[in-house]
């Protein structure tokens, strides 16, 4: 299959591109396209046949379900079996945005979609290109994140080419996504609503509106070997690994470095490629061919945005043995670290 790849701009969205692209979904194609988290890989929701090929496209097993994404609230009424208060108090105040909401299933959805639960995760975006693609196609988006399954999620639109192309029917590249981790998936089914995934949506923000939020045993960091079952069937796979060996190495910022310093060496001298993921804070203090800055600690944003592009970098440059600083800080520090510790398969030191 030959990909089409369109540039479009978020600020002045060529209408033409839109309807083409909307057709492609309404006619149980694929479409990657952009979200203000990550990119996505969309396709009609209400097809079975079409999440199908979803499952395909990303050889992702078929018990991990997909994400609804929805261009307005009206859209709920055939999406969910019944929609709780909570879900009108978070949309009014996250929606559109990086909140998806787990709610029960209406029958229209097929389980296909759902990956056979009686569940269903729906998300408003607010990437405009992500609006204009819903509305365009007629229906709603089911969208996983439009890596192939186990790599990290695309946060460029090159990533998707990488991944997808040949794969799917057309690519929309709608420049760099602005946060670059994955939304924050809330379960709203339960007596207490409680948190799947972490995301820029964080614990305190969702009590300070609904008041007590639990967040999935499973995805707590330290818990990792008390064989608790993720709640988000897709939290409980591999994920974002580079092929090279990553190690986070936890402490005081002094002796972080230190400590990465004297690993690097070691590791170069026993012929090993060694590349050290560092902050602009703090590059300037490693000796090592390959240092890269993720970003700054002043502004952990950035962190954020550029953690999924670092990640396929090592790929790239063939990098045998990684070390990386710690992110467990400010607002996005739990969202960041979930995906740092799955990518470095928990392997963690302390300096
Ligand atoms: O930011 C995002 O959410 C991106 C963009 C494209 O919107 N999408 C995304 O989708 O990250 P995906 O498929 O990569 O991750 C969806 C997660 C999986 O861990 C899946 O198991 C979980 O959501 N999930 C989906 N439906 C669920 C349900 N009914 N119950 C529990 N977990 C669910
Ligand atoms: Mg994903």
């Amino acid at each position: 299959m030959k990909t089409r790849i369109y540039t479009i701009d978020e600020k002045n969205i060529d209408l033409e591109i839109m309807k083409e692209a909307g057709a492609v979904i309404a006619a149980g194609g694929l479409v990657g396209f952009p979200t203000e988290t990550v990119y996505g890989l969309g396709a009609d929701a209400m097809d079975a046949s079409a999440s199908e090929k979803i499952y395909a496209a990303k050889g992702r097993p078929s018990d991990n379900p997909l994400i609804v994404h929805i261009a307005d609230l009206d859209a709920l009424k055939d999406i969910a079996l019944e929609v709780p208060d909570a879900v009108y108090i978070l949309a009014e105040k996250y929606w559109p945005g990086p909140l998806t909401m787990i709610m029960k299933k209406g029958p229209k959805v097929p389980y296909k979609t759902t990956g056979g639960l009686d569940t269903v995760a729906v998300r408003m975006p607010s990437n405009a290109i992500a609006l204009a693609l819903i509305k365009a196609s007629g229906t709603y988006i089911a969208a996983p994140s439009g890596n192939l399954s186990g790599r990290p999620s695309p946060t460029l639109a090159s990533h998707m080419i990488e991944d997808m192309s040949g794969r799917i029917d057309m690519i929309i590249d709608g420049g760099k996504v602005g946060i670059g981790l994955e939304s924050t998936i809330v379960d709203l089914t339960g007596d207490v609503p409680m948190i799947l995934r972490p995301g820029y949506i964080t614990k305190e923000m969702l009590e300070r509106d609904l008041g007590c939020v639990e967040v999935d045993p499973a995805i707590v960091a330290g818990n990792e070997d008390k064989n608790f079952r993720p709640k988000a069937p897709g939290m409980k796979y591999r994920h974002y690994a580079p092929k090279g060996d990553l190690t986070i190495v936890e402490g005081q910022s002094d002796d972080v470095i230190l400590c990465i310093n004297r690993l690097a060496l070691e590791q170069k001298h026993a012929g090993k490629k060694v590349a050290i993921i560092a902050t602009d804070e703090t590059r300037h203090l490693y000796d090592s061919d390959f240092i890269f800055s993720i970003g700054s600690r002043e502004h952990e944003e950035t962190i954020a945005a550029n953690l999924f592009e670092i990640l396929r970098d090592m790929d790239g440059l063939s990098m045998d043995v990684i070390y990386s600083e710690s992110f467990a800080e400010g607002h996005l520090g739990q969202a960041i670290m979930n995906r740092l510790l799955k990518a470095a398969g928990h392997q963690v030191i302390e300096a």
